[in-house]
């Protein structure tokens, strides 16, 4: 079968078209004929080898682990049920650029019939990590919620979701395509992240006091000028670096303000937990209540051409590989 596999640690360009054996379904699993594979950020951070001491991932290797398509095959102790029906499923960080995945038949999660194959695979990460966030900080009605990388794969999530929890919301995006976008998905106001004066701008925005909650996917000084922006007593969840560091936030001034820090750690989900948010997720897309922005698609084969639109910042939304 066709894969796009990283030869080596580097450049968008090391990922190139491959062949390898098509996966067979072991004990508890299923394999799918993938229809589309989800990107994130952290793939790029991965292939260019700057995260080697944070993920077991080493070259040669297939990247991807967030894939949509339909069930082919069911391993031994799988309900045949399966076979056949569109899915959607997580398989971890390696292994999803590809033809065909073998996934644990716990982590699927079924497609409404109203939702696209590409639409699925676009939130198999950013929705369920989007819903686990919403869920872990427990934004209340009224609360005045602070989103940076608002624009982002998961930040236009986010602001969906802190909206239907009936939040105020603020999303930090950087120009002006990005702002509009984030406005649009119902942010009550959006500040522009390429002005300097920004974290003024946000604290006018969001009433002096500061943000009930903080959702920082970008990390870095654009993370620590947000945790500055967290009211006393407030949550702050530091669960994104595309910047290369998360918010780099001193514990002993998060305690001494009462704020409690949310991380990455507190994201961990089981197969089944993940496929649970997932099915919720994909439900929400299906009544119209969540809805992802794809800013493109890209063949399988042109892998390197998708690492290359998301690093380079100028896609609206996020990028999705079809085969
Ligand atoms: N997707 C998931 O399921 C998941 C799970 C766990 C953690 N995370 C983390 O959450 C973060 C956001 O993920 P995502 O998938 O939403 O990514 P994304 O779609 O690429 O969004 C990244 C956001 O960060 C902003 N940004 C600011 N400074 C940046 C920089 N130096 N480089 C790149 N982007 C920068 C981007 O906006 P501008 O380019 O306009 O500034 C964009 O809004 C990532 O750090 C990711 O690792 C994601």
């Amino acid at each position: 079968m066709r894969v796009a596999q990283a030869i080596e640690f580097g450049g968008p360009e090391v990922l190139v078209p491959a062949e390898a054996p098509a996966p067979e379904a072991g004990p508890g699993q299923v394999v799918l004929d993938v229809a589309a594979i989800d990107t994130i950020f952290v793939e790029t951070q991965i292939r260019s080898g700057q995260w080697e001491d944070y993920f077991p991932v080493r070259p040669p290797y297939v990247p991807g682990g967030g894939v949509a398509g339909t069930v082919r095959a069911v391993g031994a102790g799988v309900d045949e049920a399966w076979l056949g029906r569109r899915v959607a499923a997580s398989t971890g960080f390696t292994g999803g650029y590809a033809e065909q995945v073998a996934a644990a038949a716990e982590a699927l999660a079924p497609v409404p019939d109203g939702v696209s194959l590409t639409e699925a695979a676009a939130v198999i990460h950013d929705g369920v990590t989007a819903t686990a966030v919403i869920d872990a900080t427990g934004i209340k009605p009224g609360e005045r919620v602070l989103i940076t990388g608002a624009s982002g794969g998961m930040g236009t999530l986010l602001v969906q979701l802190a909206k239907a929890e009936g939040a105020y919301v603020v999303g930090v995006a950087r120009g002006e395509r990005k702002t509009a976008l984030v406005r649009d998905f119902g942010a009550d106001a959006v500040v522009d992240a390429a002005s300097p004066d920004w974290p003024e701008r946000a604290r006018e925005a969001l009433g002096g006091t500061g943000a009930d909650v903080v959702l920082d996917g970008v990390g870095g000084d654009v993370g620590l000028a947000a945790f500055a922006l967290t009211a006393d007593g407030g949550r702050f969840s530091a669960h994104g670096a595309p910047t290369g560091d998360f918010a780099p936030v001193d514990p002993r001034e998060a305690e001494h303000r009462a704020v409690r820090l949310l991380g990455i750690a507190d994201l961990q989900l089981s197969a089944a937990a993940h496929a649970e948010m997932a099915t919720r997720a994909l439900a929400a897309l299906e009544t119209g209540a969540l809805r992802p922005v794809i800013g493109a698609t890209f063949p399988l084969e042109r892998a390197s051409d998708a690492h290359v639109a998301i690093e380079s910042r100028q896609l609206v939304g996020k990028v999705v590989l079809t085969v």
